[in-house]
């Protein structure tokens, strides 16, 4: 059943102090939690309701004796507690047995060592309790296990005493000297081995950092060492937030459902987002590592010191921490064309993910006003379009008045779980005269409605007048129950360029022409309105929606010439690749809307000719020109086709890369020499950009031979994958041979797995390479369930399930077949997951999402699909409430 924001109501009672003693056994754990409660007296007299999952009761008891209590479905229910303010002492004693725990929320094991996910509502499987982010206690956590097989035993907070028991058991004891909500709660116990640092904040504090993992993976933790230091002065410099405990950890776990946990003072970590080493970690792998342990890190102060009031508020702390890591990640990378590729990259994910999630069945608010099951709800929406709508907030007070802003919030709900208006009134009233002050109540649209909108401009030069007229207009197409929308507070960053790419002076009529200039922003707060720019000299092309400063879809009619003039000279490296976005898509939907086979011309010779100038211009990144030959993604094109034929949109995009593969090839080549070799490993944004842009020459060189019959490029591709000196440098040869279909595939991929089976990270991009390559006859499919039965592969894990079965699902070209069989397959896994694990099978449902808009047969197939997984009687809420939602009209 569903849940509404509106139903809010303060909790009946609030829990001071929980005291939790566990002897941990993976059969069967014991739990023991001692509590001082007390009724909240703002709230009627009301029963105690602990929530409660999963467990086994043995007793409960109320002030040192005996009390009746009752079950209303999962809650525990105490209906004759004192009466009166005065604290109750509530004592209650549980089993659970984690070894059976594959949901992986709660207390459970991974290669026998315990680990615990609590968010949204995973401690309620650890013991009964008021499972909500408002009711905020003081932890005390006693630890028991065996010492020879947990050696070490962690919790949150600081270790007050520690030692041997009987039998060969120990234990450890940790006081938490922060309050917190229940969903940040976290142990960890087994055999493991850490990292140190003892660093000295600015304000003078000592503070110890560990990084825990598997004996034999220590040397892996450097990297994540060295962005844990960074995130930390980070904080300090630009927020002024410090480190608040003596100790803060990190532990890895292969067996996580998520990136990573920011529970207090012990985050918890997917394996992925941890282990490097040049020889087994992309450059990609780096720079999630440094941006997931800056995000986990942020979490303390906006999350973890700052909650949120109930989970609808939840890009609260989303939002604004992918904010955060996102600016962090910018300030790493140091020069202005390192933060505009940065920018670059989180927009697509943006484009690519979100808005498609914002026009589909699954479509909320950013805080959205229902829910059934609030894991569903970890989404591109909450914490990508979350983090936009936050950089809009930063846009509209300025750097520093963001600064101050962030300021207040802490000052005024320090210690507090409160909501996501609250945020925005802090950010205003800290920057009272700005324009988001003076439109708040509008701009918090941006948190009430759903959907994408589309701003339009048209732009109008008046020669004799020496005027341009831009006006701007929006709309918001309808989303599940939301028909009507109302304009939002949209700013619009731009400049206007002469035809020869020189900037414009910006002059608003009224305006004094000394003021004038080159960048701006307007802020739209009108279904449309009009800005008229004086002393315009020449019909100028306009530069709209600079570094991407709302998260929007722009209309504007530009002409090719408009946009190769953006791609050559605009002052702003966003708009420049936006530039060629455009194109890219142009050429696409047109060669898509043409009758007959996707043909070899589809991108006309000027668009060639620009891309050749790029990769031959000196002064642009490689990393830079690596992102002006990506074209736009398969999902972005088929989210601007009211019906998609998927293989026609794969067809007509993979055109267009062997035409750019070919009519480019002399500097592929040059691109390559120049390119291979980027000297001693470092995973800095230069040296990365240059392997990424060799990586594409490689594959583009690869795909050119695969159709003249040309074997010297495939060879250099193997001999790279045998003898590459990092990763990212061999998982580019391997992918060019497996992308381009080449006889020397197959054989690489065997060299490869022999030389990477003891690695699990390795093997997810092992299975996930052979997931995603190229349709030749429908073969990807076969292999994809042959690798199900290889020894390597076990479904219960969930990196290994995303990587190749979510992998295959995702490549567009192998998984919409004709036969359907690619739907069949996605249907059995949603069914044989759910079993194991709700949480990766609901987002393996979501692959469907966007099954209305497909053509046919693909969409009469596919119903068929979604319908035979709603048919089944024991589904969980998670894919109940995406199934529903996808058929739903
Ligand atoms: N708060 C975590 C993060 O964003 C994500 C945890 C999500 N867990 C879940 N079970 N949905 O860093
Ligand atoms: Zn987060």
């Amino acid at each position: 059943t569903a849940i509404y924001r509106a139903d809010y109501e303060a909790p009946a009672w609030w829990i001071d102090t929980v005291d939790l003693t566990f002897d941990l056994d993976p059969a069967k754990t014991r739990v023991l939690s001692k509590m001082r409660v007390r009724r909240n007296p703002e709230v009627p007299a009301q029963a105690l309701r602990l929530d409660g999952d999963e467990l086994n009761l043995a007793r409960v008891m109320v002030n040192g004796g005996g009390t009746s209590f009752k079950m209303d479905g999962d809650q525990l229910v105490l209906e004759n507690l004192p009466e009166g303010n005065e604290p109750v002492e509530l004592e209650i004693f549980t089993t659970c047995a984690p070894i059976k725990n594959t949901k992986l929320m709660g207390l459970y094991v991974s290669e026998d060592t315990f680990f615990t996910q609590c968010e949204a509502e995973g401690f309620r499987r650890i013991t009964y309790f008021l499972d909500r982010p408002d009711v905020m206690a003081m932890y005390t956590v006693t630890l028991r296990a065996s010492k020879a097989q947990y050696p070490v035993l962690l919790s949150n907070g600081n270790l007050v005493e520690s030692g041997d028991l009987e039998d060969g058991r120990h234990f450890a004891k940790w006081v938490d000297p922060h309050k917190k909500p229940s969903y940040l709660f976290a142990l960890v116990a087994g055999n493991l081995v850490a990292r140190e640092q003892k660093i000295k904040s600015r304000a003078g504090r000592d503070h110890l950092l560990q990084v825990f993992v598997r004996p034999g993976d220590l040397e892996k933790t450097e990297h994540a060492m060295n962005s844990l230091m960074h995130s930390v002065a980070w904080d300090e410099a630009r927020f002024g937030l410090s480190l608040d405990l003596d100790r803060f950890m990190i532990v890895a776990t292969s067996d996580f459902n998520m990136g990573a946990m920011e529970n207090k003072g012990l985050n918890i970590f997917n394996t992925k987002y941890v282990l490097a080493s040049q020889a087994t970690a992309t450059d990609t792998d780096y720079a999630n590592i440094e941006s997931v342990v800056g995000h986990e890190y942020f979490h303390n102060w906006t999350g973890d010191r700052v909650t949120c009031r109930d989970w609808f508020q939840l890009s609260l702390k989303e939002g604004l921490t992918v904010f955060r890591d996102q600016e962090f990640s910018m300030d790493m990378a140091g020069t202005a064309s390192a933060r505009a590729v940065k920018r670059i990259d989180d927009v697509r994910v943006l484009r690519t993910v979100q808005f498609p999630e914002d026009a589909g069945p699954m479509a909320h608010p950013v805080r959205p006003d229902s829910y059934i099951e609030i894991n569903n709800f970890y989404t591109v929406t909450i914490y990508e379009k979350g983090a936009e709508v936050v950089r809009m907030q930063h846009n509209l007070v300025g750097r520093e008045g963001f600064a101050k802003g962030m300021k207040l919030y802490f000052e005024r709900h320090d210690g507090q779980a409160v909501t996501c208006d609250d945020f925005s009134q802090a950010i205003a009233d800290a920057n009272s005269g700005s324009p988001l002050a003076q439109h708040l109540q509008q701009f918090r649209r941006w948190y009430s409605q759903a959907g994408t909108p589309v701003l339009k401009a048209v732009g109008q030069y008046d020669a004799d007048a020496r005027t341009y007229t831009l006006t701007l207009s929006q709309s918001c197409a309808p989303t599940v129950g939301q028909a009507e929308k109302l304009p939002f507070v949209i700013p619009v960053q731009m400049g206007l360029l002469t035809a020869s790419g020189q900037p414009i002076a910006l002059q608003l009529q009224g305006e004094d022409a000394a003021q004038a200039v080159a960048s701006r922003m307007l802020v739209l707060t009108e279904a449309e309105q009009r800005f008229v720019f004086s002393n315009v000299s020449e019909a100028p092309v306009p530069s709209l929606l600079r570094s991407f400063s709302a998260p929007v879809v722009l209309e504007h009619e530009f002409s090719d010439a408009d946009l190769l003039t953006l791609l050559a000279h605009d002052s702003d490296p966003f708009n420049q690749w936006e530039a060629s976005q455009r194109l890219g898509l142009r050429y696409a939907l047109k060669a898509i809307a043409a009758s007959g086979e996707a043909s070899a011309e589809i991108l006309p010779a000027d668009f060639i000719e620009a891309m050749r100038r790029v990769l031959r211009d000196d002064k642009l990144d490689a990393a830079f020109k690596d992102l002006v030959l990506t074209l736009p993604s398969e999902s972005y094109i088929a989210e601007q086709l009211a019906e998609v034929d998927p293989q026609r949109v794969h067809a007509v995009r993979e055109a267009m890369i062997l035409q750019l593969a070919s009519a480019l090839q002399p500097e592929w080549e040059n691109i390559w020499e120049a390119n291979r070799d980027t000297g001693a490993y470092r995973p800095d944004h230069v040296s990365a950009g240059r392997r990424a842009l060799a990586g594409r020459a490689l594959s583009m060189l690869c795909l050119q031979a695969a159709r003249t019959g040309d074997t010297v490029w495939p060879g250099k591709a193997y001999q790279r994958c045998k003898d590459a000196g990092n990763m990212t440098d061999r998982m580019a040869a391997l992918s060019a041979l497996v992308y381009s279909a080449s006889p020397l595939a197959e054989q690489a991929l065997q060299r490869f797995h022999a030389l990477f089976k003891q690695d699990a990270l390795v093997l997810d991009k092992w299975f996930a390479l052979q997931a995603a390559a190229s349709d030749r006859g429908g073969d990807v499919l076969p292999a994809v369930k042959a690798l199900m039965k290889h020894a390597d592969f076990q479904i219960k894990n969930p990196n290994r399930a995303r990587s190749l079965i979510f992998s295959y699902c995702n490549n567009a070209g192998a998984f919409h077949r004709a036969d359907a069989a690619g739907y069949v397959f996605w249907a059995d896994r949603v069914i044989e997951i759910d079993g194991i694990n709700p949480q990766v099978a609901s987002r393996l449902a979501r692959v469907m999402d966007r099954w209305k808009k497909l053509t046919e047969p693909y969409r009469s197939a596919a119903r068929q699909a979604i319908e035979r997984v709603a048919a089944r009687p024991n589904l969980s809420n998670d894919v109940r409430e995406v199934i529903t939602r996808a058929l739903a009209d």
